[in-house]
């Protein structure tokens, strides 16, 4: 199983047909295509990242499925995501990096994902489940994981519930998977 499919699994411990659900960095929207299957006809998917390609990408994923108007598509960096999400969420979702096949300069760093992380927990309601995905192969991911990592292992273990995945006997820096659930 890829770490990516187990941040998957946990999601669909918390979110439920019908919830809300945030993607922090689209991407080439799998993971918003799987939130926005998770939540169902009456659910919400708020989708957001930086780069024009990678929204493009998603619009374009969502639209074959047919899934394109449970999801918003938000340009704005996910430190920003208090101002766009104005609801409760059962699940956000993290996949550090940059975009595969894209710009390696439009990246996540570590004092704009810390702020997004914690807006993430602002909005996330009793229950439900935060997974980060982290990259520390390329340049500055071994210092964003760090930090993520000593700031999440702080968070209060009567409201929160940390757990950190890493597969041990992979080559070179393998990702690392965080899960928050809220308690
Ligand atoms: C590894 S990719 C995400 C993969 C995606 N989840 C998928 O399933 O295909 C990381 C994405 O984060 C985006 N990104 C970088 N900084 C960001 C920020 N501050 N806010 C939102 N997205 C950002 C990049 O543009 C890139 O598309």
């Amino acid at each position: 199983m890829k770490i990516t499919e187990m941040a998957h699994l946990y999601i669909k411990t918390a979110l439920q047909e019908g919830g809300v659900a945030v993607d922090a960095t689209a991407g080439n929207g799998l993971d918003t295509l799987f939130l926005a299957r998770q939540v169902g006809p009456g659910g919400r998917v708020y989708a957001f990242d930086i780069q024009e390609e990678a929204l493009r990408r998603t619009s374009a994923l969502l639209q074959r499925e047919n899934l394109l108007e449970r999801v918003k598509l938000i340009r704005v960096g996910h430190e920003q995501m208090s101002a766009h999400v104005t609801e409760a969420v059962s699940a956000v979702m993290f996949n550090l990096g940059y975009l595969p096949g894209g710009d390696h300069s439009m990246v996540t760093v570590k004092e704009t994902t810390l702020t997004a992380l914690k807006e993430a927990l602002s909005l996330l309601q009793n229950g439900g489940v935060i997974t980060v995905v982290a990259y520390p192969g390329h340049h500055g991911g071994k210092e964003e994981l760090k930090a993520l990592l000593d700031y999440c292992a702080r968070l209060n273990s009567r409201a929160y519930r940390v757990a950190y995945t890493r597969y041990l006997n992979q080559a070179h820096q393998p990702p690392a998977l965080i899960v928050v659930h809220k308690l």
